[in-house]
């Protein structure tokens, strides 16, 4: 039998409010690839910031390769040989791509000496091993979200950890970088590491794991053999109930017709990426927008909303040529944004749930500048159970929230400002299989109502299931633009890969 790296026994794990981890057993067997699973709130990231040393437990036990830890400290678990990527990319921004690397093994290294040289090169080829060839000595916040996420890894990496316990990271990779990060995992894993996955996509799991632990409210529901689940089973164990009522469903397909339309783009540059992007939006609309990484789709909904000014090319809005210079201008005219970076442009980390929704209202439940305390608890508890987000209550620190649910607070916060045109970039990134349905659901009833969606995505299986039209964008450009019977993943690939033709 393989050697257990990781053993963890009845580990309970209390906050305020909440009890995050109740008697859970977990246990990772050396050269495997394990998936930790559940809704948002389960309790998959705590369970991972006690394998890891970020928090202590109340109660349990922990072995590393068969040896009681009482673990105290990140860098103890790190020496044992437990590396760990959380969900919130844990990086320096300001501090170099080697210097972030170098920093990782050096538990000295604000007071001893780093040879930097070395450690240039170190991070070099670390990210060269990644597919990566970029300038290490850039600070970090100069690169995306992905290559973020991928330094993080390289970082893991270079530790030579025996286990790497990896909380949702692929959520900002797009295809190519994920098929690349699960090679490196399989090569890796072939080799003896073992791995500790935790992701919503489902497929990934189906993919890359060879063993599921399902957590549901803090509970182990069980541990299973990949082979004994399907994706249906998998959805029950993790919901509780069976699964026939959030899977499979589709758009009902019939198009609306001519709508009247709401925003129009002409030829948009924005001097770096976009190349002269023209669409339009009709009321009622849910235009999806695909594409890879780096394709302009989030520029495209940046310069909508006023947080970038186009270098050439207009926007309309009802017909009239219209421009924001600040995205309170877009608000005002009842523009919504839900950026894609919640860390950077989402959450305000220490404010309450109430407050992270309430804050683009205040005038709207104000008098004479003044907040009604009462009014701005009644929207956020109507929101906190319209997305059904679990929180301790409408107080809780939004920080202290599990990331899912955090996602779904953003969401609510731009829903709630009523708009008429909503920018989602990645809205469900992060969201468990069932609230995602609901979140479809509801987005595809208040474009029934007259709200027009445009929605970036790279799970284009979601496009496809609630968008009425689909964008494919490729190198700044609008390359097609599919509806009906168009609508399919091959003919989105087959666009990106440079078949289709300029729309
Ligand atoms: N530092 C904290 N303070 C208070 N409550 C917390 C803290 N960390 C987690 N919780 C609570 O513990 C519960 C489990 O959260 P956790 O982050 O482990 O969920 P998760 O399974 O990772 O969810 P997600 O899929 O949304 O990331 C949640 O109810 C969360 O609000
Ligand atoms: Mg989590």
């Amino acid at each position: 039998m393989a050697e257990r790296v990781i053993e963890m026994q009845g580990i309970s794990k209390s906050f305020p409010g909440v009890r995050a981890l109740d008697q859970v057993d977990f246990y990772l067997e050396e050269g495997e690839i394990h998936a930790l699973v559940g809704e948002n709130g389960a309790g998959k990231s705590t369970l991972i910031k006690v394998m890891t040393g970020m928090y202590t437990a109340d109660a349990g036990e922990i072995r590393v390769a068969g040896e009681r830890v009482r673990p105290r400290s990140v860098f103890q678990m790190q020496e044992a040989g437990i590396s760990t990527i959380y969900q919130e990319i844990n990086l320096i921004p300001h501090m170099s791509v080697s210097e972030n690397i170098a920093l990782a093994r050096e538990k000295t290294g604000l007071f001893g000496r780093i040879d930097w040289r070395e450690a240039r090169e170190r991070a070099r080829s670390a990210m060269a091993r990644l597919g990566l060839d970029l300038d290490v000595d850039q600070p970090l916040n100069r690169f995306s979200t992905a290559v973020q996420q991928m330094v993080a890894i390289a970082r893991a990496l270079s530790l030579k950890a025996r286990a790497v316990v990896m909380d949702e990271p692929t959520s900002s990779l797009n295809e190519g970088e994920i098929t690349n990060l699960f090679r490196l995992i399989r090569d890796l894993r072939d080799q003896g590491v073992s791995f500790v996955f935790v992701s919503h996509k489902l497929r990934e799991v189906f993919d890359l794991c060879q063993t599921v632990t399902v957590l549901r409210d803090g509970r182990l529901v069980g541990h299973y053999p990949i082979t004994e689940l399907d994706h249906f089973s998998l959805v029950s164990k993790m919901i509780g109930r069976d699964a026939r009522g959030i899977l499979g469903r589709h758009r009902d397909g019939t198009d609306k017709g001519e709508r009247k339309r709401f925003c129009e783009l002409n030829g948009i540059r924005d001097g770096r990426r976009l190349q002269g992007v023209s669409f339009a939006i009709g009321e009622g609309e849910i235009l999806g927008l695909a594409g890879l990484l780096g394709s302009g789709r989030t520029e495209t909904l940046r310069i909508l909303f006023g947080a970038e000014q186009p270098e050439a090319g207009e926007i309309r809005l009802d017909g009239v040529v219209t421009r924001f210079n600040y995205p309170r201008e877009a608000i005002a005219r009842h523009l919504a944004f839900c950026p894609e970076d919640r860390k950077v442009e989402g959450i305000i980390p220490s404010l309450s749930l109430m407050d992270n929704i309430a804050i683009t209202n205040l005038p709207r439940l104000s008098w004479r500048g003044v907040v009604s305390r009462a009014k701005k608890l009644a929207l956020a508890e109507d929101y906190i159970q319209r997305l059904n987000i679990r929180a301790a209550g409408p107080r809780q620190r939004i920080n202290t929230m599990s990331g899912g649910n955090q996602q779904k607070a953003i969401l609510a916060r731009w829903l709630s400002t009523s708009p008429r045109l909503i920018l989602l970039d990645e809205p469900t990134r992060g969201i468990d299989v069932g609230a995602r349905a609901e979140i479809l659901d509801l987005i595809r009833r208040l474009a029934g109502e007259g709200l027009s969606v445009l929605m970036v995505s790279s799970e284009w299986g979601e496009l496809l299931e609630v968008c009425d039209r689909i964008l494919v964008y490729r190198d700044g450009r609008v390359l097609a633009s599919l509806v009906g019977e168009e609508m399919t993943e091959d003919r989105i690939i087959a666009t990106i890969a440079g078949e289709g033709r300029h729309a």
